[in-house]
């Protein structure tokens, strides 16, 4: 497998195997890849993408979890497909490649935000050394369904953070470097 930030000649293929119709999600992320705000990740096997995660590097998108925890990256639409694909590692690696990035560019801590619905998912980060702050927020997103219409969704996420490499110290609201 090969973990690598997503090219522009990327994005057919990216959307012919996971494809987001009108939303244009791929195209989205990789616009802001290309403005600096964020590190979009795309996970490949032969060819095949098979999974993805954009670092968000201004934090989340809610303004009360960045002001909460400012100056914390957001690890952002994690996600593994075929489902066969899933259970075999991939989410782990892509997790591993974005906290590598995120130290590599001098961040002590790297946060996520789970749905209340998705417990598999929080298992795994918890395994992984993710750590509940007690933040909740509601994640706003839109689709837009084949007929063009537009689908503004809020769904209630806890926010998560990780303290890399060696800052065990613990997460510091307000005091994040
Ligand atoms: C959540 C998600 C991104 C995790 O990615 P993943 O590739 O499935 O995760 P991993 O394989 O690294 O780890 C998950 C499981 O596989 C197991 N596992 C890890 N490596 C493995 C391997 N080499 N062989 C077998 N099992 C393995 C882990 O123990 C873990 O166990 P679980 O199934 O009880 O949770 C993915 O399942 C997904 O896309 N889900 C749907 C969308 C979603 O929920 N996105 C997250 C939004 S917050």
């Amino acid at each position: 497998m090969i973990i690598r930030e997503c090219r522009e000649d990327d994005l057919v293929t990216l959307e012919r195997h996971l494809p987001s119709g009108r939303t244009r999600i791929h195209e989205a992320r990789f616009h802001r890849q290309q403005q600096g705000s964020s590190t979009f990740l795309t996970a490949w096997i032969d060819d095949v993408p098979v999974g993805h995660g954009e670092i968000r590097w201004g934090g989340c998108a809610a303004v009360e979890v960045r002001e909460r925890f400012p100056g914390c990256p957001e690890l952002n639409g994690l996600a593994v497909w075929p489902p066969e694909r899933q259970s075999s590692g991939i989410g782990t690696a892509v997790i591993g490649a974005a906290e590598s990035i995120a130290v590599r560019r001098g961040n002590r801590h790297l946060g996520l935000g789970v749905d209340d619905h998705n417990v598999r998912a929080a298992a795994l980060y918890l395994r992984l050394g993710y750590e509940e702050t007690g933040c909740r927020y509601l994640d706003r997103y839109h689709y837009v369904d084949d007929q063009g219409v537009r689908h503004d969704v809020a769904d209630p996420c806890r926010f998560l953070i990780k303290p890399l490499g060696d800052s065990r110290d613990g997460v510091v609201e307000h005091g994040l470097e």
